[in-house]
Order: C-alpha cells, then structure tokens, then sequence
C-alpha cells in the first residue's frame, strides 16, 4: 500500500513539476557543455617519464604547480624553480604525500640574473641530463617597477629572466636526447606592433600601461621561441610556445578588476563556466613536453598548433629581435654563461 502511495506521490509531483525538471535537466546539460567547451584541450599522450628531468619555473601555484602534479603522475623527477622556497617546499611535500617521485626545490629568481646564473650553474653541475624546461612563472597587471638589473618587472620577469635561463641551460638540455623548453605565452601577444615592442625594450625605465607591458612581454617571448628552434635546428631540442587559455590562478592578483572582491564575486559564475582551471590550463604544456611527434618553433593552443599573430610569425623580425634582446643584455649584466 505505502509503495503504492509514494509511487502516485512521484508521480504527481513529476506531473505538476515537470516543465521546472525539464528546465533544471535542459540548463545544466548546456551549462556541461559549455564548460567542456571552454575547457580546451586535452593531452592524450599516453607516455610515462620514467624519472627524466623537468625544470617548472613558477611552481607555487596555478599553471605551474597543476603541471607539476600532472608530470609527477607521469613519473618525471621534478625541479621546483620558485623564489618562494617556503611555498615550493609545501608543493613539494603534497606531491611526494601522493606521487612516488623525487621532487627537487631550487631558489630562482627571475627577477634576478645572478640567481637566474646560479640556479643553472648549480643544475648543470646536479643533474647530467635535463629533459624539459618549461619557462612558466610570469606576472600580469604587477606594479610598475624596476630590478636589480634596472629593466621593468613585467618585462625581466617574463621575458629576459627566460632568456637568459634557457641559454643557461642549454648546456644540459643538448646532453638529453629530444628534450623540450616550453615557453607559456598568452593571446596578449597579438595586440602589440613591431614599433612599440622595440620602444618599450629599448626604454625599459619609462613604464607604459600594465596591458602593453605584458603584450610586449608575450610578443617578445613567442618571437624568441621562434628564433630558437631555428638556431637549435641541428640539436635533438625542441622549443615551443604555449598559450595556456584564460584560466582562474594567482595571476590575476593584482587585476584591478579581480582584486575588487565585489566585482570577482558579481564574474563568479561566468568565471567558473568560461575560465579554465589550472589543471586544464596546463594540458597543452603537457602535450608540448610529452608528444612522441614534437613540432618546434611553433605556437601551441588546446594541444594544437595554431597561427600566432603575423607579427609573431616573422623569422626576420624574430632574428632581428633575438639581436636586439643580446646587445640589451650585453650591455647590461655581465652573463657568464652561453648567449
Ligand atoms: N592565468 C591565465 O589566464 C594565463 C593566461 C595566459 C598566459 N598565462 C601565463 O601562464 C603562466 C603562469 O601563470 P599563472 O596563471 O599560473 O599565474 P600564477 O598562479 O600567479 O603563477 C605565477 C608563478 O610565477 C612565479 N613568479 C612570479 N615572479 C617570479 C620571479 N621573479 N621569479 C620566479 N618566479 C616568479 C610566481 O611565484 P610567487 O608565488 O613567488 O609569486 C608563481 O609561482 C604565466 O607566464 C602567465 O603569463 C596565464
């Protein structure tokens, strides 16, 4: 009887509710989609790293530290190179707590080309081999300012700081067979033109609005990667750039318009369809490193090679920029490694 009674109970309840049940099944399968959508791509490499070398600059937290957790479940040992060493000894911890790996922390400041020359000294002479360095850690919209090395904070922390790391390196990335460097760009990179990017390298001390300084930052770092691949064209190293997508992580910390708590509370639920999470961001770094069919020198979006901006897909620029970026260097610290 009581079963009976429930089952006429639903029922009547499914009658009179069903337009709602409709509406409620309807909007969350488009609100699935549309997540999955924005999500992007994802890497379907199969293959393991049986300990082989990665180097992450900026692995205390988003992209980064997401991709630090991906490479552990792929077995690769992996150097945590973070200036926060207290915070990239917590990531450390959590990912030894559930990977079986071996998790190096190394002190690199990007900010700094004498940390950035003794951090690679100290891994040429650690580690033989290194098969991936993935030039990840970067800042967005960061108060104007300049560093020790008197260039711009935006410009030396994601553009010259892996400059001068990759060449460091390169001594034990030629030693590993097929090795990778990955470097994380942005779509920003297509809002800039070739004059205002040479302006703002060769005027480092006048600051320019946060979004042009980050464009530059970008731009600059894609025409190196092209510039790159082809000077290591006779060596077994693979060099990429990879735009991540929009994805929710510390960067936008200084954001006006994310570090207004009302105003991130009022984007909450756009943000959480339409921008990605780390660990999603992080797929086509992961792709990049782990493809058994690497391409190099090219722009990598949703684990796909897509066209960057005509600007940015100019050998002769990028040659004639790569230059530009030595000579400014030359002049300005005393680099005791490879350039
Ligand atoms: N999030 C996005 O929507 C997005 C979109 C396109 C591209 N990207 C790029 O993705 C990369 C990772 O960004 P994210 O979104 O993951 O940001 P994030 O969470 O802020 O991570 C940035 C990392 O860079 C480190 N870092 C900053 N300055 C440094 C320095 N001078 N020396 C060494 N490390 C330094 C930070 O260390 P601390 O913890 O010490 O600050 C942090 O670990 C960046 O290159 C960014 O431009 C991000």
């Amino acid at each position: 009887m009581s079963v009976v009674c429930n089952i006429t109970i639903l029922f009547l309840f499914v009658y009179t509710m069903w337009k709602y049940l409709t509406g409620a099944v309807l909007t969350s399968s488009l609100l699935y989609v549309l997540k999955k959508y924005f999500a992007g791509g994802v890497c379907r490499c199969t293959r393991l790293l049986d300990r082989q070398v990665v180097i992450i600059t900026g692995a205390t937290s988003g992209i980064g530290k997401a991709l630090a957790f991906l490479l552990a479940a792929r077995g690769a040992t992996i150097i945590l190179a973070c200036r926060d060493v207290t915070k990239a000894t917590i990531v450390k911890t959590e990912i030894i707590e559930q990977y079986p790996v071996l998790v190096f922390v190394k002190e690199l400041d990007l900010n700094s080309f004498s940390s950035i020359v003794k951090f690679a000294h100290n891994i040429n002479d650690e580690f033989k081999y290194v098969y991936a360095l993935v030039n990840n850690a970067g800042v967005f919209y960061h108060p104007q300012q300049l560093t020790e090395d008197h260039f711009d904070v935006t410009f030396q922390t994601n553009y010259l700081g892996p400059f001068v790391l990759t060449h460091c390196l390169l001594k034990s990335l030629t030693r590993s067979p097929n090795s990778r460097i990955v470097n994380v760009v942005s779509e920003a990179h297509r809002i800039l033109q070739i004059e205002r990017l040479i302006n703002i390298t060769t005027s480092q001390t006048l600051f320019r609005p946060h979004i042009t300084a980050y464009a530059a930052s970008k731009l600059a770092l894609v025409l190196f990667t092209r510039h790159l691949a082809e000077k290591l064209t006779s060596t077994k190293i693979f060099v990429n750039a990879v735009n991540p997508g929009n994805c929710e992580t510390d960067i936008f910390r200084h954001f006006p318009a994310l570090s207004n708590k009302w105003l991130f509370a009022l984007q909450w639920i756009i943000r959480v369809i339409v921008v990605k999470r780390p660990s999603e961001g992080a797929q086509t770094v992961l792709h990049a490193i782990l493809t058994e069919d690497p391409c190099t020198g090219q722009y990598l979006t949703d684990c796909k090679v897509e066209v960057p901006s005509k600007l940015a897909a100019n050998d002769t620029i990028a040659t004639q920029y790569y230059n530009l970026t030595r000579n400014i260097l030359k002049e300005n610290v005393n680099l005791n490694c490879r350039l």
